[in-house]
């Protein structure tokens, strides 16, 4: 049963709602507009905030989902449940359905965050979404949130494997968001608000 939620939650992970919502609104391919991401961000800059919230929320309860279905699968294993929101990510980042083209996971991890602990996410999504107030980079502000997590599942969390779970996510993000960083030290990353059309 272990086994199969983690199956279960990769193929969930794998909806790349993103694709979906531009394909079917725009007729396009999100993943040949603006960065090339399919995530929210990339949604919000190529189609605008109504199709980018959707992004985000189906994005956010595709981890919440996946999690749900391997605690009633495996009768509340909390290794289990925290691995099978590393799977949905990897889902996101890797989907079957797509070619194994998706996103950055950082909408997921964000469900994926809120599963773990409620107070964790609060804390990290608060100085999360400063940061990118602050900023206007939404990549700096989805690195600090990433980073932040282990922290604070490692001081809040009654279960460490949340805590280690949450360092592999991290490391997962920093490769997915490669071409951010070098884009951020090179003074070149898009800001929020800015055209798709900057640095394709
Ligand atoms: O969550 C993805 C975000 O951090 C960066 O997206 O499209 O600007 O590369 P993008």
């Amino acid at each position: 049963m272990v086994f199969l939620s983690w199956v279960i939650s990769y193929l969930i992970g794998s909806i790349s709602f993103s694709y979906l919502i531009a394909k079917k609104i725009a007729g396009i391919d999100i993943r040949s507009h603006g960065s090339g991401n399919a995530g929210a961000t990339n949604t919000l800059r190529v189609l605008g905030k109504g199709p980018a919230i959707a992004v985000l929320v189906l994005d956010a309860l595709k981890g919440l989902a996946a999690m749900g279905i391997t605690h009633l699968l495996t009768s509340g294993d909390p290794t289990a449940y925290a691995l099978s929101g590393l799977f949905a990510i990897v889902g996101h980042n890797w989907p079957v359905f797509f070619g194994f083209r998706g996103g950055k996971g950082i909408a997921t991890t964000l469900g994926v965050a809120l599963g773990f602990s409620p107070l964790a996410f609060l804390i990290t999504v608060i100085i999360t979404v400063l940061v990118i107030a602050v900023t206007r980079y939404v990549s700096l502000g989805s690195l600090v949130f990433v980073t932040l997590l282990p922290v604070c599942l490692f001081l809040l969390s009654k279960d460490m494997a949340f805590a280690w779970v949450s360092v592999a996510l991290a490391v997962f993000a920093y490769v997915r968001h490669y071409n951010n960083i070098q884009n951020l030290l090179a003074g070149r990353e898009r800001k929020l608000g800015e055209p798709s059309q900057r640095h394709l």
